[in-house]
């Protein structure tokens, strides 16, 4: 199937987030680097170029082959996108020195073509989400304002003539209420695009593509239990039948409670003959034993996986030639993507092991959701009839919970300072580019706002993390960090608190208010109850950045109570940092 609409990619998440709103209009688009050359782009009805980090003027910022702003076809460049348009056509980017991030006002001063239907009740206004540094001056030859803001002159402009488009602020996100009306006035108007996606009913097409993949051979998968890996299981067994498919699931003793019995019953539910869990737990926890530090954890979780895997792919002969490997790649994951994007992804992924490496090399390998987003997954997911509680589970790591509890080599006390106590423990942080390692802020009480607790961050540059306090045995100053690692004993009590906090806030509504709820352990504590939990609910749409949640006060005060009844808990805290500067795990 042919794309329709290109968004091209000028850096980082916000190409991926343009190409799901333009799916969500019912018509195909996709992801390719911005300087993809116009003769690759023939027969789409129009193209995307997606914002960015850069500034036009930087050296080797991204830019798109100039041809494409003569071919005739409908462009439309949002952010950077509008600054790259217009610094190839002869307009003026002017450097900004502070930048303009949120809210702002439009102006529309014309509104018959990408802008149609914007303002709606004269005199309300209309509010846009802005990020950005630069901003264009004086649009080029031929091309008109079509709105304005405050403080940026040229917020949207327009040739009608050359059928070239661009706006200043983002479409794409929620924070634009009237962003789809724009990207639909581009995509359906302006382009003339017909509905030709809806992931649902490809269903059949996914299940031929599978079986010419496969011919005669078999497919084997690693299962985690995820979303992804469950759904691409499902449809290879529709493709294929039982008997031809098969799936391990590694039980690495670092998941959570009822884990591994849930996968298993998902399986039997959905036909698998062939599922097998792979008893790993005892390996891997000696393996982690005496570790502490948050890279060196992860590096021997991957190790541990490479070398189960080796042995599973050996020991069950899946490397002769009767076997392809079934994989649950989705469109994101297929895309080099630019800037932080990248670097982001690098831990997420664990070593390659050689075997699959080999498979991969060796084209044996299919992977039926790779052109697929997340939620079309999921719709995919529900038209094979795959159970919600499956389907709509939040993200969990590879690593599992060894990421969430928290491991130390010190003793300490806390330290009392003017806004509250800096604890005796570090947590993993992300400040532009780069990761930090910093003690974090304790407040004996939840700030009044949102607000008021970022503004609490900013003004410490020596923590990267402020919590509140909902429950301690002792007063704040009386809890002690501790020498800690990874025992069964430790994931044990972390499996016992995130079962209960899983329990309550399924029960109460609040899981589905929240894109991801980790529970974190946290070596601080008594002589007879050493560890404090921590809550951390956040919303978000990528994990690339992330808003923290209040949850309820009742639902907080339940929680804390039963996990004040957990052996060995002294304390609860409450995660208020957004990310950046703090990341959604604690490492
Ligand atoms: P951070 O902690 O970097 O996490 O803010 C961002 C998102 O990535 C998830 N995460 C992982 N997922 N393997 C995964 O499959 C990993 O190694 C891994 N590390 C972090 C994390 O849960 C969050 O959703």
């Amino acid at each position: 199937m042919q794309p329709q609409i290109t968004v091209l990619d000028a850096g980082g998440q916000y190409c991926h987030l343009i190409a799901r709103k333009v799916r969500e209009l019912g018509v195909y688009a996709d992801v390719a680097p911005s300087e993809t050359p116009a003769s690759e782009l023939k027969g789409r009805k129009g193209i995307i170029i997606s914002g960015g980090p850069s500034s036009v003027y930087d050296a080797g910022s991204p830019t798109i082959d100039p041809a494409l702003l003569t071919a005739g076809i409908p462009v439309f460049g949002i952010c950077y996108g509008l600054q790259l348009i217009a610094h190839q056509l002869g307009g003026t980017v002017e450097k900004g020195e502070r930048g303009e991030y949120g809210f702002a006002e439009l102006d529309v001063l014309d509104e018959d073509t990408l802008l149609r239907g914007v303002s709606g009740t004269p005199g309300v206004s209309i509010p846009v989400w802005m990020s950005h540094r630069d901003l264009v001056a004086k649009p080029p030859a031929g091309f008109r304002g079509l709105a304005s803001t405050d403080t940026c002159p040229i917020a949207a402009m327009g040739s009608e003539e050359k059928r070239i488009y661009g706006v200043q602020f983002h479409p794409e996100v929620a924070h634009t209420p009237c962003g789809q009306t724009i990207l639909a006035n581009f995509v359906e108007t302006i382009c003339g695009c017909t509905k030709d996606w809806d992931p649902a009913r490809q269903i059949e097409s996914i299940e031929e593509h599978i079986r010419q993949v496969a011919g005669s051979r078999n497919i084997f998968f690693f299962v985690s239990g995820g979303v992804d890996s469950t759904v691409a299981y499902t449809l290879c067994l529709k493709a294929l039948g039982p008997d031809r498919v098969h799936g391990t699931y590694v039980d690495s003793g670092l998941m959570r409670e009822g884990e591994t019995e849930f996968v298993r019953e998902s399986f039997a539910k959905l036909g698998a003959k062939g599922f097998f869990v792979e008893d790993a737990r005892k390996r891997f926890l000696t393996a982690l034993a005496g570790i502490v530090e948050p890279e060196r954890k992860r590096h021997v979780i991957g190790e541990k996986f490479v070398e189960v895997q080796e042995r599973i792919l050996e020991g069950d002969n899946y490397m002769d030639g009767g076997w392809i490997l079934g994989q649950g790649t989705i469109y994101p994951d297929t895309i080099e993507s630019g800037g932080s994007a990248k670097a982001d992804l690098i831990k997420t992924h664990h070593n390659r092991v050689a075997g699959i490496q080999k498979l991969i090399d060796a084209g044996r390998i299919i992977e039926p959701l790779s052109s697929f987003y997340k939620d079309e997954v999921r719709a995919i997911g529900r038209q094979l009839g795959i159970p919600a509680e499956m389907l709509d589970r939040h993200p969990f790591p590879g690593p599992g919970l060894a990421i969430r509890c928290l491991c130390s080599e010190y003793e300490g006390a806390s330290q009392k300072v003017e806004e509250g106590w800096i604890l005796p423990i570090k947590s993993v942080g992300v400040q532009g580019d780069s990761r930090t390692y910093r003690p974090v802020l304790a407040l004996d009480r939840f700030p009044a706002s949102e607000a008021e607790a970022a503004a609490l961050i900013n003004r410490r540059s020596d923590v990267n993390r402020v919590l509140a306090t909902a429950y301690s045995q002792v007063p704040l100053g009386e809890l002690r960090g501790h020498a800690a690692q990874l025992t069964a004993e430790r994931l044990d009590r972390l499996r016992r608190a995130d079962a209960i906090v899983r329990r309550l806030s399924l029960a109460g509504g609040f899981e589905k208010e929240v894109w991801q709820f980790p529970v974190v352990l946290i070596p601080l504590g008594t002589a007879t109850h050493p560890d404090s939990v921590v809550l951390r609910p956040i919303d978000s749409v990528d994990g690339m950045t992330a808003r923290a949640v209040r949850m309820p006060d009742a639902l907080l005060q339940e929680m804390s109570k039963e996990l004040a009844a957990v052996e060995g808990v002294a304390a609860v805290f409450y995660d208020l940092t957004n990310k950046p500067p703090g990341t959604i795990e604690w490492e």
